[in-house]
């Protein structure tokens, strides 16, 4: 039997995404072991649902670095002592140096508010809204040393409705998040999504609820 893989989440605030990933491994949904979560703010409230659920947390506080290389470096250390399979970023408010992209070619995810390549950055929910966008929602990606870039692996689509402000858009895409996330790590996890080869992307995925996109998974609200 395929060992399930050691999962690092890294992440700076609330931790609804972690919360879902928690879930899902506590139901069965997710066959993955959380070796740790790691935040660099201590009031993360993501450090307090970990720890709750009786997952080891470490603080690594960019303030108490020099420069983002030096944070980059610790970071890879207490990473790399959990000795992860996967790194999930889960809200994680800080930019990765090349070196630290590097060090994780092909085992770091991210999760993004919005349907990549539109709307990288922040305000994604009310920037899709001022571009009178039809659809909106989240995507899964491996991270590439650019910002909210790099090979699309999922994503979650919603219809935007007619007269929603941003505020209820970005409730609807948290909640496609919750999904998405664990059933992209699930997907890993069962071998049915390969991150060394992507040509596997296409492959149907029955038991996740994903459809198949042109780029990777898609999951519809
Ligand atoms: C999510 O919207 C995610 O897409 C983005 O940061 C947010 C984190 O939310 N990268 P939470 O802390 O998981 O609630």
């Amino acid at each position: 039997m395929k060992t399930p893989p050691r999962l690092v989440v890294l992440l700076s605030g609330n931790g609804s995404n972690l919360q879902a990933i928690i879930d899902a491994c506590q139901s069965g949904q997710l066959d993955a072991h959380l070796a740790g979560v790691i935040s660099n703010r201590a009031d993360a409230y993501g450090l307090t649902r970990a720890a709750q659920a009786g997952i080891s947390t470490q603080l690594v506080d960019h303030k108490n670095f020099a420069d983002r290389e030096s944070f980059d470096q610790a970071l890879i250390s207490t990473i790399d002592s959990l000795q992860p399979d996967i790194v999930v970023l889960a809200g994680f408010m800080r930019i990765l140096t090349p070196l630290f992209v590097q060090h994780y070619h092909n085992r770091l995810l991210n999760i993004h508010p919005s349907l990549l390549p539109r709307h990288k950055g922040l305000h994604t929910h009310q920037r899709a809204l001022d571009a009178g966008d039809s659809h909106h929602g989240a995507s899964v990606h491996l991270v590439s040393a650019e910002l909210d870039d790099g090979p699309l692996l999922a994503q979650a689509v919603l219809a935007i409705q007619p007269g929603e402000n941003s505020e209820r858009l970005a409730q609807r895409v948290h909640a496609l998040e919750h999904r998405l996330y664990p059933a992209v790590l699930q997907a890993i996890a069962s071998g049915a999504l390969s991150l060394d080869d992507r040509r596997h992307h296409n492959r149907p995925l029955p038991a996740s609820g994903l459809r198949l996109a042109t780029q990777g998974l898609a999951l519809q609200e």
